[in-house]
């Protein structure tokens, strides 16, 4: 077996948390079963505990495992898309710590795509629990690189996979009566599961009617250390400048985000790019994205997270 395997695993019985690889983006892990690195999580991260934690799995078996109900439509989606850019949240299982869910009646579970943590979850041979491996309300990364920024490997093993693929985080659906709801907008689209949803007889909805408390659902997340504006449908030049007028500074101080118009790239370059946009000694970032760019669904989980990442929008 790899030695950094044998490396992660020894890193957790010594307290501390490892830093996963993920299709998605680069997760912050512990054990399920063990609620002082969970809590460590929550610490070092500076996260509330009102924030519930995504379980990973290596495999469908142990993603039911994590579940008191495992409907039909839960295994043909996770047949369908794992592992895969995708979290399921169902009814959880009696031995899912308070701590994970944030007391929820609910868990989400996911089996992601990338070959090094599904090899140390399977050796573990159990679920591990991550959110993603940046400081609470900051940019996700996207790089192992990104990860050693904010952490201290006093406290993190480091587990390099190389640059996530999506890069983004997954699409959160929530298993109803009847009904996915998407929680959160990612790689795995409304489009993708409609199929699936109307075989089954389920409606797809988007937000949450009662009041939650998923990742996306809070407006100040994605921030990077310099303001964001987004602006619609405007030249650079002026896109700079509308943002300067609006924060009082000078269009000089503005560096442009400047994304892919291919959705696929713009979503795996945009953590990466809005760090280094950070980095450029402006006052300020600005981007600009075409309202028609809305129709096309990556595109819109893209800009759900400009938006979130955003002091304000033109
Ligand atoms: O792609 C991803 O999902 C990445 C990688 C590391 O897997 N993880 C990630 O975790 O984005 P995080 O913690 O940044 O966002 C997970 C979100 C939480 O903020 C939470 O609101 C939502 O998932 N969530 C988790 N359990 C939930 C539950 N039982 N009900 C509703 N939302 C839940
Ligand atoms: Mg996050």
């Amino acid at each position: 077996m790899k030695n950094e395997i044998i490396d992660s695993i020894k890193a957790y019985q010594s307290g501390k948390l490892v830093a996963i690889p993920t299709e998605t983006v680069y997760g912050l892990s512990a054990p399920i079963d063990n609620p002082k690195l969970i809590e460590k999580i929550f610490a070092i991260k500076e996260r509330p505990f009102f924030d519930p934690l995504i379980v990973h799995v290596s495999s469908i078996e142990m993603a039911k495992s994590c579940c008191s109900q495992w409907p039909e439509i839960a295994d043909e989606l996770a047949k369908s898309f794992w592992p895969g850019p995708l979290t399921l949240i169902l009814p959880k299982a009696a031995h899912i710590q308070d701590t994970i869910t944030s007391g929820l009646d609910t868990v989400g579970v996911r089996c992601p795509n990338q070959r090094k943590t599904l090899e140390l979850i399977a050796t573990l041979n159990a679920p591990i629990a991550a959110p993603s491996a940046n400081k609470f309300g900051r940019t996700s990364p996207t790089s192992i690189e990104h990860v050693k920024k904010e952490f201290s490997p006093d406290d993190v093993y480091f587990l390099d996979g190389g640059v996530c693929d999506v890069g983004i985080e997954s699409t959160i659906i929530k298993i109803e009566d009847k009904v996915l709801r998407f929680l959160r907008k990612g790689a795995i689209t409304s489009e993708n599961v409609s199929s699936i949803a109307k075989r089954f007889g389920f409606e797809i909805r988007f937000g949450d009617d009662q009041k939650i408390e998923a990742p996306g659902q809070i407006k100040h997340h994605y921030m990077p250390n310099i303001p964001l504006i987004l602006v619609y449908d405007q030249t650079p030049q002026n896109a700079c400048e509308l943002a300067a007028q609006k924060l009082n500074l000078k269009a000089q101080d503005g560096r442009e985000l400047a994304l892919s118009t291919d959705p696929v790239i713009a979503a795996r370059t945009l953590y990466s790019k809005m760090r280094e946009v950070a980095q450029l000694n402006g006052k300020f970032m600005f981007v600009v994205i075409e309202s028609r760019y809305k129709n096309d669904s990556l595109w819109d989980a893209i800009i759900d997270r400009l938006t979130r990442a955003s002091t304000f929008i033109c």
